[in-house]
């Protein structure tokens, strides 16, 4: 276990991982990976967080199975799409190789994160521009605790990766799970040993997605 790596490291290594080994992560580990997720930042530093660690075998059986659906109905709707700028087709065929893989093999991931958002203030209705403020700020504060947990397993070696599409289901998989109304999924981060290597994290340069003072003025 290498839990010693740089931060600069980590986030240049820190690959979204969809080929993980079947076998247990102790439970000691997700303990240290959720105690790293609650020391990110949150809106008023509120913490409106909850962290549902799923191993129960059926129960991501069940969240599996509309997760496969989800991602099926994504790749039809995808499917013709143009490769984006600056990722070649060959590149854009491995990614859809591995999500097609953690689709059919989401179950077997060892465990389940599923970071809920507990949203004491009820649901945040209204229009007005600090209702806009109060909303943004709410659901931007589980992504740091989100990063934090893959920046975390990427440091203890294990595998993880961020996914959304299990919230095509999100009202069926939440009633299973026993969340109250004001607790929602954000996402779903299978975690496990990685059962392949990938190279660093790549991404569309500095230059290319940065201005200086004025949108598109380059610094
Ligand atoms: C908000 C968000 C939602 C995502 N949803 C999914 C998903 O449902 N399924 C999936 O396989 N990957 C999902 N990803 C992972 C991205 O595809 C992945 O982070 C991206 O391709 C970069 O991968 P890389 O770091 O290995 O280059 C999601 C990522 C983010 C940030």
């Amino acid at each position: 276990m290498n839990d010693d790596i740089g931060v600069f490291e980590a986030m240049h290594t820190c690959r979204a991982i969809r080929y993980l080994k079947p076998d247990p992560v102790p439970d000691e580990l997700i303990r240290r990976v959720l105690d790293a997720a609650i020391r990110a930042p949150s809106g008023s530093n509120r913490q409106s967080w909850h962290f549902l660690v799923i191993k129960d075998a059926a129960t991501r059986k069940m969240i599996q199975e509309r997760y496969k659906r989800a991602f099926d109905a994504y790749a039809a709707m995808t499917a013709s799409a143009p490769p984006r700028a600056g990722v070649s087709v060959t590149t854009m065929d491995l990614v859809r190789k591995s999500a097609t893989h953690l689709a059919e093999h989401l179950h077997e991931a060892p465990v389940l994160l599923m970071p809920l958002l507990v949203n004491e203030q009820g649901p945040l209705r209204g229009d007005g521009p600090l209702q806009t403020v109060a909303r943004k700020s709410t659901y931007s504060s589980i992504y740091p605790a989100v990063q934090n947990i893959l920046l975390a397993c990427r440091a203890l070696g294990l595998g993880a990766c961020l996914t959304t599409l299990h919230l095509m289901y999100e009202e069926e998989i939440a009633k299973v799970l026993g969340l109250p109304p004001n607790v929602e999924s954000m996402c779903l981060i299978p975690v496990g040993w990685p059962a392949a290597k990938l190279g660093p994290v790549t991404r569309v340069p500095v230059e290319e997605v940065s201005s200086l003072d004025r949108y598109g003025r380059r610094w």
